[in-house]
């Protein structure tokens, strides 16, 4: 049973920091599920304080952390008053290990707390944090900041979370926690699991009682999946999402032999649509998503059996969504003038997933912005573990420099057409990389087919709207 009320909208979480803390704060506010994305949240943090939290909400926040000394490190390494020089770079960044530094791990716990207390402020409604099964490495100091704040919902996309219910269990007794990682090419000898116990990090004049133990949502695209996991996991599922192929973000690749469009997108078949009847037999609550942003998807969707839709693309394009201005009304101009287009790419994410890919001047979408590039890897969080020869864990990103991940034993034919999704969602939101000549890397949006109806919510003398304009529609 789901112990919050079920909400009819789902805000689809949306990374990196697009559907941060303000856009869930909207939605929640509202009575619907707001849901903060919970990928990069480290370097977002970071970021954030090192463009000098000009508005406050992050020293907010943190005054809140229950280990203050904790906090008072991440304040004292990365707080610049005032905020960098814009040509400055940031500081480098640790990548997640499968022994993170304690200093990762706590930046970890500390930045999902941020952003779920901050998306908590000033009503009592629920909200949710959103993370990638691909992204394994932070989930457990992540998922415990975020419980620390009171999350309610952990929705997770991108893969097969069979371990993350039982975690949520430990974790919520404040109990140490295991998390298998996928690693290539393993052995039965390789170290295949993180460990993360809260003891090591609650500090000693504090007392906390067990936390709240968030309803758990796995994003899923066959009934088959829902089963399995319902069959394997070591704790509760209180509900699914069901995403369909047309959805923002990552899409589950099709079943059966991959066939490409004519202009190289894959091509989807009846063997990819969800049969609802067996999800209605099973018996939970469950969400659709993809191209249901509409009063007409909801409709769909209820008289479907759903309890609702989770809705990413329109969200996306609304004012307090994370994209920049300048991106998000360039995008909703595009839109606006029949010049829309989201490419299903089926190489660009270093995931091996589909990725929906928002055709934008001066992104990565662009073949010549991307040829230009240096391919280089600073942030790290799309890494697969992989077995070195001498038996320890090493990392690589088919999206990397091609001779160093040929070095790392990766396939020349893996290299091609990736692209460095960490720092082009990173630039997305004001907060890329930025390069030895002070400009910054360029970014990479991803937007559903639902990118095209963005009129729905607003018209080219007045692209801004917002997220109660979206849940107004959406109900009628
Ligand atoms: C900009 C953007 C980023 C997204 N990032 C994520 C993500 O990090 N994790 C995830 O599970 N889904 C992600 N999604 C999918 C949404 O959560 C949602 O399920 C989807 O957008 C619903 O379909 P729609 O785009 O047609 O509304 C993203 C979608 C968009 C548009």
């Amino acid at each position: 049973m789901m112990k919050i009320t079920l909400p009819k909208i789902i805000q689809g979480g949306m990374g990196v920091g697009v559907s941060n803390w303000r856009l869930a704060q909207a939605v929640s506010r509202l009575g619907q599920l707001g849901v903060v994305s919970g990928t990069g949240l480290d370097q977002v943090l970071a970021r954030r304080l090192q463009e000098g939290d000009l508005g406050g909400e992050v020293r907010r926040a943190l005054a809140h952390f229950p280990f203050p000394q904790m906090a008072q490190r991440i304040l004292d390494t990365l707080f610049v008053p005032g905020g960098k020089r814009p040509e400055a770079p940031y500081k480098p960044s640790q990548k997640h290990a499968i022994k993170n530094t304690r200093w990762l791990d706590e930046l970890c716990i500390v930045s999902n707390y941020v952003e779920v207390f901050l998306a908590r402020e000033g009503h009592t409604n629920p909200v949710g944090i959103n993370y990638l099964e691909k992204i394994q490495l932070p989930h457990l100091p992540s998922m415990y900041g975020a419980m620390l704040a009171g999350v309610a919902v952990v929705i997770v996309g991108a893969g097969i979370p069979v371990e993350m219910p039982h975690v949520l269990d430990v974790l919520s007794k404040h109990q140490a926690a295991t998390y298998p990682i996928k690693v290539h090419g393993a052995q039965p000898d390789t170290e295949c699991h993180v460990v993360f116990d809260p003891a090591a990090y609650i500090e000693a004049s504090v007392t906390l009682p067990p936390l709240r133990r968030p309803d758990f949502l796995p994003i899923i695209s066959s009934d088959t999946l829902a089963t399995m996991l319902l069959r394997k996991a070591g704790g509760s599922i209180e509900g699914f999402v069901i995403e369909g192929p047309t959805a923002g973000g990552h899409n589950a690749p099709p079943r059966g032999q991959p066939h490409l469009s004519a202009d190289g997108q894959p091509v989807y078949g009846p063997r990819d649509v969800v049969n609802l009847e067996s999800m209605r037999k099973i018996g939970l609550p469950f969400w659709l998503g993809g191209e249901y942003g509409s009063p007409e998807g909801v409709r769909r969707a209820l008289a479907a059996g759903a309890a609702g839709v989770q809705v990413g693309t329109a969200f996306a394009l609304c004012a307090e969504s994370g994209l920049t201005p300048e991106i998000r009304r360039a995008l909703i101009r595009k839109a606006l003038t029949g010049k829309g287009k989201a490419f299903t790419d089926p190489l660009a994410s270093p995931t091996g997933f589909p990725f929906k890919v928002a055709q934008l001047e001066g992104t990565l979408s662009e073949a010549s912005v991307y040829e230009a590039r240096h391919r280089t890897c600073t942030l790290g969080f799309l890494r697969e573990a992989y077995r070195k020869e001498d038996g320890t864990v090493g990392y690589r990103c088919p999206a990397e420099n091609v001779d160093a991940y040929l070095a790392k034993g990766g396939k020349l034919e893996d290299t091609v057409g990736r692209k460095c999704i960490c720092s082009g969602l990173f630039g997305n939101i004001g907060l890329g990389q930025v390069l030895s000549d002070g400009t910054r890397e360029p970014g990479i949006v991803t937007l559903g087919d639902d990118f095209v109806n963005v009129g729905r919510f607003c018209a080219l003398e007045n692209p801004d709207y917002t997220a109660v304009d979206v849940i107004r529609l959406l109900l009628g």
